[in-house]
């Protein structure tokens, strides 16, 4: 979604900003503009549609000026055009603002403003915030943006500039993640690290309603009255290569290829074989008060619901506490029970998905335990949990989530353990399953081999407009996260289903026409799905299935079979799910889609 990135520094910023918002540009956009400051006067360039038709709109007017603000929209409010596109300006054409987020009573501000004589042009919410800082302008920036910031209800994250103090830069967060990277005699405001870790490792994340103001002498920070705040500078952990290409034709085939390297990394330093049990850090102190939660809550969007599932699933088994799983979106709205000993466990790849946020916000309020799962250091939900694990899989770029999945799950996983050890498993048991879960990311490595083979099986159907996943027990999430990944990327249609409701409707669809891709690695679920392959089959529909190696009966069922390592069935959907990711990949790349940045999704959906 929404990206910022803005500079103050001593050197030209044009480039600077341009290649900031070009890594920013995987998380999803629609048009990008920007503005700078030289001699007393701004200069802004707006263009609808990619980076490269802004950048066909500079010229050598904007050389040698030392400070700007940059911004990729997604639009909300009004179309992908070239006057909805950010900056927007104030009444004078002296202020220039970008905002990320949305302007709930842009309405009632718009008729304030017009009472006062102020037109406003464009159809977005964050012209209003322009006009309105322009309105209390006052010949100091940072307190117009205060007294403007203050009447506004909804959530923002803005970077601002003014002709008449051109070398200050003011930004202000609520519920749209901003950090300030200090460099060696310069300065990066952005929404995201990506836009930063090429110029500084060193950060200091801005908390909702805090005002940052940077000039070419320092920063300071205050809350929107003004009082100072004092915020700790902090270490990006990601390096420059984990978000460039190094090779792969796209970040998902990356990262895809990533995921065994991913997982030693989620793992290392937090299976203790020697007493069989789980260090985890960040819940040690809570983990008293965790292993009398009478009710856990898993909640995510996406791919972070699949792994809650799954999650659900291995915490019941492992540790025998009721789980359940919820939507954020439907949590957040419906008045939830959350009694004495209910825990939260927020998913989230970003860590900044809104409606994960603020399904955290109401459970915490209504009294819960939360506990964060989350992979970027440092955002929103790690911050306002109670205590967390992070996946430590490296940056996801990639909008359809993939490594980000594994880790999730591998996560979940431990916090089963490190719950049932403390309760319900015995040693012994723990014990095994500790060495299975470390043998994980060399089973996927051996499963990437199926590349090959996934691409050929992809070349086969990806003209079919409809599939069918199907799965049982664990692997039933695999199977719907193996239907989104085809529908986020290749634009098919695909549907994830337990096996057994198939034959309650959707058995009415299949046909020739209808490839059903079947989860079936040997577990205690293996003969009824078989049955279900049966019935598949009986009906003409095109089996594809995942099974364990060496089974040879299944192989006689179906059309495909994509041959999985053996792996004990509470971890195996960490390794079913890689055949459904290549598969996914490859028909996007076949039918010639663009897999990085699928239309009209946002790597982060900092919006509701
Ligand atoms: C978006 C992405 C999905 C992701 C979901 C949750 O919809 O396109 O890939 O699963 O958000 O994101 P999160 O960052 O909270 O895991």
């Amino acid at each position: 979604m929404c990206g910022i990135v803005a500079y103050i520094g001593k050197r030209d910023v044009t480039p600077i900003l341009i290649e900031g918002l070009k890594r920013l540009d995987y998380r999803g956009y629609d048009s990008a503009g920007l503005v700078i400051a030289r001699d007393g006067k701004l200069t802004l360039r707006k263009s609808a549609g990619r980076i490269a038709s802004l950048e066909s709109k500079l010229d050598h007017s904007l050389d040698g000026s030392t400070i700007g603000v940059a911004h990729t929209r997604w639009a909300t409010h009004g179309a992908p055009t070239d006057i909805n596109a950010h900056p927007h300006t104030d009444q004078s054409g002296r202020i220039a603002l970008v905002h990320n987020g949305i302007i709930e009573n842009y309405r009632t501000l718009t008729r304030y403003l017009e009472s006062e004589g102020v037109q406003v042009e464009s159809e977005t919410d964050t012209e209003v915030l322009a006009k309105l800082v322009g309105h209390f302008y006052e010949g100091c920036l940072e307190d117009a943006v205060r007294k403007a910031l203050r009447e506004v209800r909804g959530t923002f994250g803005i970077a601002a500039i003014s002709a008449e103090e051109p070398d200050k830069l003011v930004a202000a967060r609520r519920g749209s993640p901003l950090i300030l990277g200090i460099g060696k005699e310069e300065f990066l405001i952005a929404s995201d690290a990506a836009a930063i870790i090429q110029h500084t490792a060193n950060v200091i994340y801005l908390e909702d309603n805090e005002v940052l103001v940077v000039d070419r002498d320092g920063y300071k920070t205050t809350n929107l009255d003004a009082t100072p705040v004092t915020k700790e500078v902090e270490a990006i952990e990601w390096t420059l290569e984990q978000i460039e290409l190094g090779g792969f034709s796209h970040f998902m085939r990356k990262e895809i290829y990533e995921q065994p390297e991913a997982l030693r990394t989620c793992l290392r330093g937090r299976l203790d074989m020697d007493e069989a049990r789980v260090q985890l850090g960040g819940l040690a102190h809570v983990a008293r008060e965790l292993i009398k939660a009478k009710r856990i809550i898993l909640t995510g969007c996406g791919t972070a619901w699949h792994a809650a599932l799954i999650g659900e699933y291995l915490i019941e088994e492992l540790a025998r506490i009721p789980c359940e799983v919820e939507y954020s979106s439907e949590f957040r709205y419906r008045n939830p029970i959350v009694e004495d000993g209910t825990v939260l466990i927020s998913i989230s790849q970003s860590g900044e998905t809104i409606d994960t946020l603020a399904a955290l916000r109401e459970a915490k309020n209504k009294g819960a335990m939360a506990l964060g799962v989350v992979n970027s250091v440092g955002s929103t939900i790690a911050r306002e949990t109670d205590a967390g694990v992070y996946l430590h899989v490296g940056p996801e770029i990639g909008v359809a989530s993939t490594k980000a999945f594994v880790g999730q799950v591998t996560v979940l996983a431990m916090i089963a353990a490190f719950l049932g050890r403390r309760s319900h498993l015995s040693p012994a048991a723990c014990d095994q399953y500790l060495r299975t879960l470390a043998t994980v990311p060399d089973v996927i490595e051996k499963t990437l081999v199926l590349d090959e083979q996934c691409r050929e099986i992809a070349a086969e159907y990806a003209d079919a407009g409809n599939w069918l996943y199907l799965g049982r027990g664990l692997q039933y999430p695999i199977a719907l996260e193996g239907a989104l990944k085809l529908k986020e990327i290749s634009y098919i249609h695909a549907e994830g289903l337990p096996a057994a409701e198939m034959k309650h409707g959707p058995i009415a669809l299949i046909s020739e026409d209808m490839p059903v891709v079947i989860l079936a690695p040997r577990g205690h679920w293996y003969e009824k799905v078989i049955g279900n392959i049966e019935e598949v089959r009986s009906r003409g529909g095109r089996v594809i299935v995942v099974a364990t190696e060496g089974d040879t009966e299944v192989a006689k069922l179906a059309e495909h079979v994509l041959f999985v390592p053996e792996i004990d069935e509470l971890l195996a959907p960490l390794v079913t799910v890689v055949p459904l990711q290549m598969l996914a990949y490859h028909a996007a790349v076949l039918r010639g889609c663009d897999v990085d940045k699928p239309r009209n999704l946002a790597k982060a959906v900092t919006v509701e």
